[in-house]
Formats: structure tokens, C-alpha cells, sequence
């Protein structure tokens, strides 16, 4: 790999997907990873393999999909955990065991309970773990940004002698300053005598809105892998976002020196997806891929832009997928045609039999939109796949009356574990009379923890996308609905969260 080359890692399926209420199905992660391999990511991380069962088979599931990203797992310095990274990767083409162990005084006395020279020894022996399984091995010590660097010298040698070849240096508490933490990766890369044989890479959180300034400054300083994830989805306040990272590299290169091999296309479809499939909006001026990103609003900005476009434009919108936004399909278009965009588009929905079953949702939204856009087949894909995991409970149909000066009444039929049951109630609005509706026939007690409507596409007549986040018992997830109609979108959402929480509470636990 040249020294001018910049890796992105993108860990949006693993440090993103520990955003609270972001959690995603293996379906929903090999979209993204395929997504991510689209825009040519050099390394996917794809989940924490010895978290739990279902995080062992989303890994699986990514790493035998995916051909061209190096897929990568995250491991504990257990050798359990290791072992259960190897086991996850054994499919992919190209495969990287991520290992890590804090660092920090604080870490170290009071979480891990172990001495310097106890951590050193467990560093050296994951690498040795995780080399029997790859030589393109990975190591963290986490919390670095709150280490002596004296201590990370000694533990980075010891690493990169057991074979680690790739350090990566987390800011795991959002505590750096981008000039601190720029100059803590030149003194490692100065002081440790093997430094030459490993890449320095970095993973920086935004507790204090810095994440992307401090891995950026770790750029200028010698690091060649920047850890990072789309919309800055991440623990917490989130990671440094992908965007911003490849868009200020790319648009600065004066300055930066080096380069990413990403279709910068590709950006824009990404931060849909993984907002639509997570329920995390994006903010409208979010950099690169908020919807004011490229919008002038000022008469003075307007005139100078049409008539010299790089009077206040320093990307071009259709660099970064701005114009991806393409009508693709219509009401006339056949099978083949929906298929084609499908594979075009990385959706697998698995058989024939739902690839008729969407296609023939597909019909349906076509005769009420006329134009159908990418966004409108993923929003279509993830109605299929949510109709194969098990449903308990079902929107039959539903009646709405929302009148000026009078109260908003909804009437619900839903089918309840194959029963069908009808209620009706009075709220605020429709939403809220609709959602009184339901609870009133399921009972849930769950708390109503976000209620967020998107449009997909634009125009009136585009789907509404509607997410709603529930909490019960510890659990929360989130519900997708789209239609054109925003309410019928919010009583789908709302059932879909419902079925989530069954899923994961009364079928995991069935005397609840
Ligand atoms: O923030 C962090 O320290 C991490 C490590 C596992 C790299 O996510
Ligand atoms: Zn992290």
C-alpha cells in the first residue's frame, strides 16, 4: 500500500450500530456492507462476533457476501473472543481480526483490574491468538487518548513485534484536541523503533463535536487509516462521519497529501440507507449529506453561483450522489426491469416468491406515485424483508377523521397472533389517535421514545417514512413504515416496533 493512500474503515455496522436504538438485522447489515463495498470501503467493520449469536451470523453473513472490502471483526484480548472472530471471518475473502485492551490508568485500575505489565502480556498474546487465524491483524488500545504515551510506546512495540499490523489509536471518550492528538500520533510514530512495520490509524468519538478535526489532524501526522462511520452514526455523540473525512481529503488534497480509492457517488445513497434502515435522520445542515448541504438561500450566493459556480461552491453536489436521486422505475416498467434495479442496487430479498410479492407492492405504489425512485425499493425491500420475521401483529385497516375545530378520531383493525381486533380513540392528532388505538387493542406499556416522518423522495406525492422507537423492559427498538400516506406509514411503524419488542421479549421469554 502506497504511503499516499488513506484506508477508511468504516465501522458504522459495529461502533454505529451501538448508537442506542440503532441496532439492525443481518438483512439490514448486508445492505449496508453491500452499500459500503459499493462505494469501495478498503475495510469493513462488521460486528462484534462473541457479543451474541446474532452478531456472530451478521459477521458471517457480511464476510461471505462481501468480495471486494476487507471484512473485519472486533475481539475482545480474550482468546474466546478471538476464536470467535476467526470462526465469523472464515468466509471472506479477505479478512482482519480487530483486537483491543484499554490502556488508560483509569481503564486499567478500575475496569480491567490489571497492572501495566498484566496488560502488556495479554496485548502480546491476542495479536499471537489472532495470528493463527490472519496475518492482517489489528490492535487497539483503547482509551488511548487518556494514556501516558510512554506506556502506549512500550505496548504499541511489543504489539507490532507479536505481529500487529495495523495500530489503531481510539479517542474513546472524545477527549482530544485535534492539535494534541496530531502531535501523540508523530511521537508515537517517531519513538517506537518498528513503527515503519505497522500502519497508524485512528478512531475518534465526538463527545466534544471533534472527532473529525482530531482525525484529520492525526492525518497530518502520519496516520494511514482513518476509523469512521456514515452520518457519524456511533456511540454516544457519535464517530468522526465517513463524509466529511473522505470529502475534506479529497477537496483538500493540497493539503493533506494523500488520497481514498472511495466513489465519492456512492455517498449519498449510503447516508440514505443507513438513515432509513436505522431511523437516525439526518440533521438539514449536516455536511456533505444534510438536504442544505448544496442549497443557496441568499440572493447574493444564487446570483455569484450561477454565474461562476466555484464562487461559493467548493464540491460539486453530483460528486458526492446528489443526482443519484433519478427517477428509475414507473408504473409501466415490467419485472425484469424491477429485477435488474434490485441487483443494481445490492437487494438480495432471497426467492422468487419475494421478488413477486414486492414486485406486486411495487405495482401498487406505482399506480399511486407515478415515478419510483431508489430510495422508494429500499423503503420496498425493507417492508419484504420485515414481512418474513415473524409478525404478531398486522395493520388490517384503518379510518381516520381529522376535521378543523373537531377532535381527530381513528378507527384500527389489526390482526393480533392471527386474530383480527378493532378499536377506536380520540387524540391530538391522527397520529396520536391512531397509536391510542392500537395500544388500546395490544397493550403494550412500551414507552414512545421517538416518532420521526422523512419523506423519501420529494414532492407531495412522495412515501412518507416514518420511524417510531419503543422501549420496554430495557429492550428498545425501532419500526419503519412508508406509504404516501403518513398515517397509515405511522400505524405500520408503530406495529413494527411492536413486533420488534415481541420478538425480542415475549418469543425470547414466552411467560412474559
Ligand atoms: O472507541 C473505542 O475505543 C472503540 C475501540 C473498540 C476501538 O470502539
Ligand atoms: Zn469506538
Amino acid at each position: 500500500m502506497s504511503s499516499d493512500h488513506l484506508i477508511i474503515f468504516d465501522t458504522t455496522l459495529r461502533d454505529g450500530e451501538q448508537s442506542p436504538g440503532a441496532s439492525m438485522t443481518r438483512e439490514e447489515k448486508v445492505r449496508i456492507a453491500r452499500q459500503l463495498e459499493r462505494m469501495r470501503v478498503d475495510v469493513i467493520e462488521a460486528g462484534f462476533p462473541a457479543a451474541s449469536n446474532g452478531d456472530f451470523e451478521s459477521v458471517k453473513a457480511v464476510a461471505d457476501a462481501i468480495k471486494d472490502s476487507t471484512i473485519c471483526g472486533l475481539a475482545r484480548a480474550l482468546e474466546r473472543d478471538i476464536q470467535r472472530a476467526g470462526e465469523a471471518l472464515r468466509g471472506a475473502n479477505s479478512s482482519r481480526i480487530h483486537t483491543f485492551i484499554a490502556t488508560s490508568p483509569i481503564h486499567m485500575e478500575k475496569k480491567l483490574r490489571m497492572s501495566p505489565e498484566q496488560v502488556i502480556e495479554q496485548a502480546v498474546k491476542a495479536v499471537t491468538w489472532a495470528r493463527q487465524y490472519t496475518d492482517n491483524v489489528e490492535f487497539s488500545p483503547e482509551d488511548a487518548g487518556r494514556s501516558d504515551p510512554d506506556f502506549l510506546c512500550r505496548v504499541l512495540e511489543a504489539v507490532i513485534d507479536a505481529g500487529a499490523r495495523t495500530l489503531n489509536i481510539p479517542d474513546t471518550v472524545g477527549y482530544s484536541v485535534p492539535g494534541q492528538f496530531g502531535e501523540l500520533i508523530r511521537n508515537l510514530r517517531e519513538r517506537i523503533p518498528n513503527s515503519d512495520k505497522a500502519i497508524f490509524s485512528v478512531h475518534c468519538h465526538n463527545d466534544l463535536g471533534l472527532a473529525v478535526a482530531n482525525s484529520l489532524s492525526a492525518v497530518l501526522n502520519g496516520a494511514r487509516q482513518v476509523e469512521c462511520t456514515i452520518n457519524g452514526l456511533g456511540e454516544r455523540a457519535g464517530n468522526a462521519a465517513l463524509e466529511e473525512i473522505v470529502m475534506a481529503v479529497r477537496t483538500r488534497s493540497d493539503v493533506f497529501q494523500c488520497s481514498t480509492r472511495i466513489d465519492t457517488t456512492q455517498i449519498v445513497p449510503a447516508s440514505r440507507l443507513v438513515a432509513s434502515i436505522t431511523g437516525f435522520a439526518v440533521q438539514p445542515n449536516k455536511a456533505i449529506v444534510g438536504a442544505n448541504a448544496f442549497a443557496h438561500e441568499s440572493g447574493i450566493h444564487q446570483d455569484g453561483v450561477l454565474k461562476h459556480r466555484e464562487t461559493y461552491e467548493i464540491m460539486r453536489a453530483e460528486d458526492v450522489g446528489w443526482s443519484a436521486n433519478k427517477m428509475v422505475l414507473g408504473k409501466h416498467s415490467g419485472r425484469n426491469a424491477f429485477r435488474t434495479r434490485l441487483t443494481e442496487l445490492g437487494i438480495d430479498l432471497g426467492s422468487e416468491e419475494a421478488i413477486n410479492a414486492a414486485f406486486t407492492r411495487f405495482k401498487e405504489l406505482a399506480d399511486k406515485k407515478h415515478e419510483i425512485f431508489d430510495e422508494d425499493l429500499h423503503a420496498l425491500a425493507s417492508d419484504e424483508v420485515a414481512s418474513h420475521s415473524v409478525e404478531a401483529y398486522k395493520l388490517v385497516s384503518l379510518k381516520v377523521c381529522s376535521e378543523t375545530g373537531e377532535t381527530p378520531l381513528a378507527q384500527v383493525v389489526i390482526s393480533a397472533h392471527g386474530e383480527e381486533k378493532s378499536a377506536q380513540a380520540t387524540g391530538g392528532g391522527p397520529v396520536d389517535a391512531t397509536f391510542k388505538a392500537i395500544e388500546q387493542l395490544v397493550n403494550s406499556a412500551a414507552e414512545l421514545q421517538l416518532y420521526s416522518v422523512n419523506n423519501i423522495t420529494t414532492g407531495t406525492d412522495a412515501q412518507g417514512e416514518v420511524t417510531v422507537r419503543l422501549a420496554k423492559a430495557g429492550r428498545i427498538v425501532n419500526g419503519q413504515g412508508a406509504d404516501t400516506d403518513i398515517v397509515v406509514a405511522s400505524a405500520e411503524a408503530y406495529l413494527d416496533a411492536l413486533n420488534g419488542l415481541y420478538n425480542k421479549l415475549e418469543r425470547a421469554h414466552p411467560q412474559i
